[in-house]
Order: C-alpha cells, then sequence, then structure tokens
C-alpha cells in the first residue's frame, strides 16, 4: 500500500499487524519446540504441567499481542519463577534465550524486524521484575 497506508498500519494492533491470531498461535507453537528442544532449558521445564503452562502462556500472549497501554493481569513474574531461580539457578542468561528463541520463531514465520523489536521491548520489563529480588520472597519462600 501505499507511504499512508503502512504508517496507519505501524499504529494498528499488534496482533493484525504479526498476521491474526493464527500466526500467534503457530510463532508460539514453535517458540516451545525450541523451549522444550534447549538441553539446558529442559532442566526447568521437564517436571512442569505443560497444560497449566499453556493456559498461563496464552494469557501472556494475548497481553503480549494485544493493544499498547495494558498492564499484564497475571501474577508477578518474579513469584512465577522464584523457586526455578532459588532451587535451579534459572538465570537471566536463561531468561535471555528464552527470549532468543521467541525471536528466532517469529522470524521463522517471517515476521518483520519492526514487529519483532516490538514484540521483545514489551518483554524486557518482564525480565527485570523477574530477577530483582522482593520483599516478598521470603513469605512465596516459606
Ligand atoms: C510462568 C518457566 C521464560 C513469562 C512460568 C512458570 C514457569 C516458567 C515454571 C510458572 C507457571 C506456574 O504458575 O506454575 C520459564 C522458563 C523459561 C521462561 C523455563 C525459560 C526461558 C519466560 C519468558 C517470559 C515468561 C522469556 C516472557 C517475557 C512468563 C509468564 C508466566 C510464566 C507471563 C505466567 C505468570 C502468571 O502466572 O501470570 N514460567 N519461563 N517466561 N512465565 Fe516463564
Amino acid at each position: 500500500g501505499s507511504a499512508i497506508n503502512a504508517a496507519a498500519e505501524a499504529r494498528g494492533p499488534l496482533l493484525d499487524r504479526v498476521g491474526g491470531p493464527d500466526v500467534v498461535r503457530k510463532v508460539v507453537e514453535i517458540f516451545y519446540t525450541k523451549l522444550y528442544a534447549d538441553p539446558r532449558l529442559i532442566t526447568f521445564l521437564h517436571d512442569q504441567e505443560m497444560m497449566h503452562l499453556r493456559a498461563k502462556q496464552a494469557a501472556f500472549m494475548s497481553w503480549l499481542f494485544g493493544p499498547a497501554g495494558q498492564p499484564y493481569a497475571g501474577k508477578s513474574m518474579r513469584v512465577a519463577h522464584l523457586r526455578l531461580i532459588k532451587e535451579r539457578g534459572f538465570s537471566p542468561a536463561d531468561f535471555d534465550l528464552g527470549m532468543r528463541y521467541f525471536e528466532e520463531a517469529m522470524s521463522d514465520l517471517g515476521a518483520p524486524e519492526v514487529i519483532k523489536q516490538e514484540v521483545l521491548r514489551r518483554m524486557l520489563p518482564f525480565k527485570d521484575a523477574c530477577f530483582t529480588p522482593s520483599p516478598q520472597d521470603a513469605a512465596e519462600e516459606a
């Protein structure tokens, strides 16, 4: 389309810009395949309830590809990953690897660079939230 259409599209919902719900579903599927195929990440995932994880992930993905400026309504990233951090040494590098697989999954489906950058920019604050110690940690560990 014209440059004007392109500019308008650039402001539209991420879900539409990435190609709709079917594309997001495929991205998540490829992402999961990559996560579970990784010899390090599988040590955190092998004993998790896959269905439970997928349900959480689905909620997160609708937020991730949803309208800008909405807070994520799920539970604290710190709390969600705390046991993995404390008991199995889940690290920022592991989290980065997960984000890299997500980026790869988007690349595999031909997502444009701007879309990938926006998605990763939206994901990044979760990494800080995940690895910043909180006064609540002691209560969670008890
Ligand atoms: C929740 C593992 C990376 C976002 C969880 C849970 C586990 C987990 C075990 C807990 C599920 C439960 O409540 O029982 C991992 C592993 C990763 C990883 C092994 C390896 C890289 C990421 C990344 C993101 C992310 C990169 C996004 C930026 C979330 C979200 C939840 C979650 C949104 C659900 C929180 C809620 O309950 O609302 N993850 N995670 N995770 N993770 Fe991760």
